[in-house]
């Protein structure tokens, strides 16, 4: 059984059809893609998948069990962590405070621990240097830059211990050195056995670390394959580029191209 299913979601802003009878899987201990271009609907597909939007019609299963309408604290609790295309970290705390938050919500009101223990401290400290940016911790979050702020986010949502993180659009932002060591994180995620559902630009990483990819196109999921798959796909080609001839290039390798 996948560990997320999305049953024909359906989402409507007035007339806006966002999300159009989209269904995808996610298997468990996975890296997952999501890609599509601009304005298909991914993010509203995390919206939904994550509690924020209440789909139109459809259904999103986690483990089996229907959380359509289960509140977002309690999929939290399920599991669930993200990160935001928009950045939401708490700009006016430091680096390490928007991590020590995020440990206190999820761990602290259970009574496990302290914000100002020596653990939590270390705890903090291996987060931060788990994501590359421990040299940070100390920063005001709004004065970081951008690729920062996303890793910072990364380390907030791992500090939730997610067994199903979604990230929306990593790796804008970091330069091609940190995009490269972003890749080799997600894959030692995967191997401690998370699930990985990510929406990413960036091509080459997308195709270096994922093991299937769901490619949405106005809201449509038109496309499902591994990586070789997609780059392969004339469907996906026209999408991306608007054109289909099957001699055409591979679908484009680089953000730039991409967006
Ligand atoms: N709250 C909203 N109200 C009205 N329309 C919306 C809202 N959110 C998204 N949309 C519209 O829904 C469509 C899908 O948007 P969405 O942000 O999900 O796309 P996306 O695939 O994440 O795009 P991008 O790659 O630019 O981030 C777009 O046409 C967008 O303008
Ligand atoms: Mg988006």
């Amino acid at each position: 059984m996948p560990l997320l299913h999305v049953d024909d979601v359906v989402v409507r802003f007035g007339g806006v059809t966002a999300v159009n009878q989209a269904s995808f899987e996610v298997e468990s201990g996975t890296i997952t893609g999501l890609i599509g271009p601009n304005g298909a609907g991914k993010t509203t597909c995390f919206n939904v998948i994550t509690g924020l939007q209440a789909p139109t019609s459809g259904r999103v299963l986690l483990d089996g069990k229907n959380i359509t309408r289960m509140p977002v604290p309690r999929r939290a609790r399920h599991g669930m962590g993200r990160t935001f295309q928009r950045l939401e970290a708490f700009g006016s705390l430091t680096v390490e405070d928007n991590v020590r938050v995020a440990l206190d919500v999820h761990e602290g009101l259970r009574g496990m621990m302290r914000p100002d223990d020596e653990a939590t401290f270390q705890r903090i400290d291996e987060l931060l240097d788990r994501v590359g940016i421990l040299g940070y911790a100390e920063e005001r979050a709004d004065s970081v830059p951008t690729g920062t702020a996303r890793l910072l986010e990364v380390a907030r949502a791992l500090a939730c211990n997610p067994r199903l993180l979604l990230l929306d659009e990593p790796s804008s932002g970091l330069d091609e050195a940190e995009t490269d060591a972003f890749g080799n994180l997600l894959l030692e995620l995967a191997a401690e056995g998370r699930t990985i559902l990510m929406v990413e630009h960036d091509m080459d990483l997308v195709m270096r670390v994922c093991h299937e990819i769901h490619v949405l196109d106005f809201g449509s999921i038109i496309a499902t394959g591994t990586p070789e798959e997609i780059r392969n796909s004339p469907v996906v080609q026209k999408a991306y580029l608007g054109y289909s001839e099957d001699e055409t290039a591979e679908l484009p390798v680089t953000e730039e191209v991409a967006r």
